[in-house]
């Protein structure tokens, strides 16, 4: 890495599909990964962008019965928008349509073909929009796409050839030579094993007579370039290869391309193949992260009715959807995603930890300072200490981003955050304060100073709360030297931060407490008539693998079918409630129980160790039916 500069790019996500979790969570990634580098002080150049070309994006534009090009004008915008909700700031936004691209393109094609390695051959092989590439006969299962479980096309043609297989030793030397050139360790082996096999060579045209989006080579006008040969060298073309030498040199080689497990090959084989033909020097890392799943399957493909963490967004803020996807996932692993991790890590990390953090100074300071920061004044060892944490937190924290371990580098500042509340506690100063006004005001100033600290290296993955942390405390702007702080600042009023997330308590799950029945809530009709109570049928009902208590049934309510997750397998054995008609409350939030979707709550009456599910007479009433 030359030490002053970060060049970070994201794939350029294709504009056939909404913007969604699976190109929010890279490009996050890649804005958390630049916050922390231009925060240690290097120039950042952060790209994203769009891949415009295609069989996959002419295919979505003829469904909708537009143009490509009006398509991806229609669509460009969408990305923008998220990107602006997610505070992502890069540095450019590439699209594959621009011309600064095609010429870039052309002219490496022009490059490629000068040294020897294209030729034209006639190719037969088995095409997949979905992963706009080639199968061989070996690679298909089941005569389908191994990624899409499609059936494929053979597709006999003409086209024009890279001879990639040129290269497959000078590639394995390089990976062989350059250890963090391939991340993590797995998908480098991934790769090395893959290339214990010959290379084949890569078709790099296609003709227009089938696929006419695209960029045309420069040596044969019916012809297109494929979408991937295209698509790679936007990571070359936004810096200024061919346009701004000056710049070129400044930026490449990139430091990091993140990609996802499912576009290692193209990243790891066609790219450097690429590049060494065009005489252009290799990426420094490639790093390919896992997928955001959703029990089995991956989030992107289609949501259904589980919870799209976008949409969290507009409920709890940016920042929490940011900071849970970075704490989560492990980089390099799959995660995932859950309402229920969602709220734990929120209410403990960012309420409980850091949100109190806040809350308590700045209420203790309040109360017995006139919400005026106090002086320090002569500290002890418990400060020294605190101090010295906040040191060593600064350098492992960076020692881990450049090691892409960024949830690591996340729980490193909170464990911090949490020593400052255990010194909270152990100084107690809402106790000094009665005794020995100095010593709360030495407490208080530190624990403010630390939070600041905490505040400025969550920044990068919380842009928006921890300026809010900052601005209370009258610290915008300030670097990352202990003491920054100045007594005498009088402190801003806020709202809580984080405000804990209550979770709805379940009838499914055991309540932990019962309330006595002199306890009577006092409901108005109206609050009553918020609760849409149906009857619905059970079509079928199952156990949950790996807990004793749950029943996973299918019901029916009206003309709708849904899934509900129920506490009740002690009672009831599955085929014991197939056919009955059962009571639920239909506009219960959809929640995951286990990490299964549940829609709706049933109705049960409990006393001690009985139980029996409310029913209602099937030969009277349909399912869908309302009760009042
Ligand atoms: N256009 C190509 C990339 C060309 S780069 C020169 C492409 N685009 S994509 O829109 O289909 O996917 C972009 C990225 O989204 C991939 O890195 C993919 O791994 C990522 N994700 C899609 N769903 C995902 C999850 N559920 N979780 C995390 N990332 C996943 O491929």
């Amino acid at each position: 890495m030359k030490a002053n500069k970060f060049y970070i790019t994201t794939p350029i996500y294709y504009v056939n599909d909404q913007p969604h979790i699976g190109h929010a969570y890279t490009t996050i990634l890649a804005d958390v990964l630049s916050r922390y580098h231009r925060a240690g002080g290097q120039e950042v150049f952060f790209l994203t962008g769009l891949d415009e070309h295609g069989q996959k994006v002419q295919q979505a534009a003829e469904e909708r019965g537009i143009s490509p090009k009006e398509h991806c004008d229609e669509m460009a915008p969408r990305f923008l928008q998220l990107w602006e909700k997610l505070h992502i700031r890069n540095d450019d936004f590439i699209r594959t349509t621009e011309t600064r691209h095609k010429k870039v393109v052309q002219s490496v094609l022009d490059k490629v073909y000068a040294a020897g390695d294209i030729y034209f051959d006639e190719y037969s092989g088995h095409y997949c929009v979905g992963c706009e590439r080639f199968y061989t006969e070996k690679e298909l299962e089941d005569g389908k796409c191994p990624q899409h479980q499609r059936e494929l096309k053979l597709i006999t043609e003409k086209n024009y050839f890279f001879k990639m297989s040129r290269y497959q030793q000078q590639l394995i030397d390089y990976i062989h030579e350059h250890p963090d050139f391939l991340q993590p360790t797995h998908r480098r082996n991934e790769i090395l094993g893959f290339l214990r096999q010959p290379l084949g060579d890569l078709c790099i045209s296609r003709p227009k007579s089938r696929l006419s989006w695209g960029i045309e080579l420069p040596f044969d006008k019916e012809y297109v370039t494929y979408v991937w040969f295209d698509a790679l060298l936007n990571y070359i073309t936004a810096p200024g290869y061919g346009s701004d030498e000056q710049a070129f040199k400044k930026w490449w080689p990139v430091d990091i391309h993140l990609i996802g497990k499912d576009i290692l090959m193209t990243h790891a084989i066609y790219w450097p193949t690429m590049l060494m033909s065009a005489g252009i020097d290799l990426p420094r890392t490639i790093f390919a992260h896992g997928w955001w799943l959703s029990g089995e399957s991956k989030m992107s493909k289609s949501l259904g009715n589980v919870v799209d963490p976008l949409a969290l967004i507009d409920q709890y803020g940016v920042d929490p959807v940011r900071y849970y996807l970075m704490r989560e996932m492990v980089l390099g692993q799959d995660a995932n995603f859950t309402m229920e991790s969602f709220i734990k890590r929120y209410n403990s990390d960012l309420a409980n930890d850091f949100g109190n953090l806040l809350s308590r100074v700045s209420r203790l300071i309040e109360r017995n300072f006139d919400g005026v920061l106090p002086d320090p004044g002569t500290v002890t060892d418990a400060e020294r200490k605190i101090r010295e944490d906040a040191l060593n937190m600064f350098v492992k924290v960076q020692e881990l981003i450049n090691a892409l371990r960024v949830n690591e580098a996340i729980e490193e500042t909170m464990q911090f955050i949490r020593g400052v509340n255990r010194y909270m506690e152990q100084q107690a100063p809402w106790k000094l304060v009665k005794s020995d006004l100095a010593a709360a005001g030495r407490v208080l100033y530190t624990a403010a100073e630390a939070l600041r600290i905490g505040a400025l290296l969550l920044q990068p993955v919380m842009p928006n709360r921890t300026k809010t942390v900052l601005e209370i405390l009258g610290a915008e702007n300030t670097g990352s030297t202990w003491g920054a702080l100045k007594p005498g600042t009088v402190l801003r009023k806020h709202t809580p931060l984080f405000p804990r997330i209550e979770v709805p308590k379940h009838v499914n799950k055991k309540q932990t407490k019962t309330k006595p029945d002199t306890d009577v809530n006092v409901i108005t009709y109206d609050e009553f008539k918020k609760i849409e109570l149906r009857t619905a049928e059970v079509l079928a009902a199952e156990k949950v693998a790996g807990a004793d208590r749950l029943l996973k049934l299918q019901i029916r309510v009206g003309e709708e079918q849904r899934q509900l997750v129920a506490g009740i397998a002690e009672y009831y054995r599955p085929e014991e409630l197939i056919g009955k008609m059962i009571v639920i409350v239909a506009n219960l939030k959809p929640a995951k129980i286990r990490g299964i979707e549940s829609n709706g709550m049933l109705l049960a009456a409990k006393k001690g160790e009985k139980l029996t599910l409310v029913t209602v007479d099937k030969s009277s009433i349909e399912s869908g039916a309302g009760i009042y």
